[in-house]
């Protein structure tokens, strides 16, 4: 790692990490946050964190949580956080079920999943961090009247995404076009891991899914 990143890790980390959050549901992050926060968003899987970075840059009203355990990407994120002064972000470095598991009931506005690893092989399938065992938690964790936001480039997800999401009643899906899930929303900025799919020429998915009230 780059001497200026490890030192933002060393530094910087410190004073924004959520460390070891009880799992039983009674974790409010409204503490972590300035008084006058609208609301807290998450975004589970940041990879790099130029998603999530460009998000709190663009709403400074809003606390945002990023959930992210490749210590190279917190790095790049940081790197961000430095460079903009952003007050309004917060890192988990761990699992994000551990961080699904400790979160209060409607303590999150939006949720971000973009391009979560797929696990194509069926015996992997499992491990895919949209599923039924976390469904429920989404869906727990959400502020009525608020959205999920989920990409992927994968065929295989995208059918296993919609079908789990549409088998959830609390969860409204809002397209009512195909260009509604082809292209990507003028808030909702690019990743690199999109733009690699992008350049390999894999079809990317936009889904958002409104939390009925
Ligand atoms: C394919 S990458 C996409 C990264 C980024 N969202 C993007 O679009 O460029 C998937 C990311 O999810 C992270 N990830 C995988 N499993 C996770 C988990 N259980 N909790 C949190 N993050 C996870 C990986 O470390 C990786 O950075």
């Amino acid at each position: 790692m780059r001497p200026a990143r490890q030192q933002l890790v060393d530094n910087l980390l410190p004073t924004i990490e959520i460390v070891d959050p009880a799992e039983d549901g009674s974790f409010d992050p409204s503490g972590l946050f300035a008084e006058n926060t609208q609301e807290i968003w998450l975004e589970i899987g940041f990879g790099s964190g130029e998603h999530l970075a460009q998000q709190a840059i663009d709403n400074p009203a809003v606390g945002f949580i990023g959930c992210e355990p490749y210590i190279n990407g917190v790095a790049r994120l940081l790197s961000d956080i430095d460079k903009h002064n952003l007050t309004n972000v917060r890192i988990y470095r761990d699992d994000a079920r551990i961080l699904l598991r400790a979160l209060a009931d409607a303590s999150i506005g939006r949720i971000f999943i973009l391009f979560p690893d797929p696990w194509p092989k069926l015996r992997h399938r499992k491990r895919r961090i949209i599923g039924p065992s976390t469904i429920p938690s989404l869906c727990r964790l959400m502020l009525d009247g608020t959205e999920l936001r989920i990409a992927t480039d994968d065929p295989s997800y995208k059918e296993w995404i919609l079908q789990h999401m549409l088998a959830c009643e609390e969860f409204e899906w809002r397209a009512r076009h195909p260009r509604d899930w082809r292209e990507r929303p003028a808030d909702w900025p690019a990743t690199r891991y999109e733009m690699k799919a992008n350049t390999a020429g894999r079809q990317c998915s936009y889904f958002t899914f409104d939390r009925r009230r």
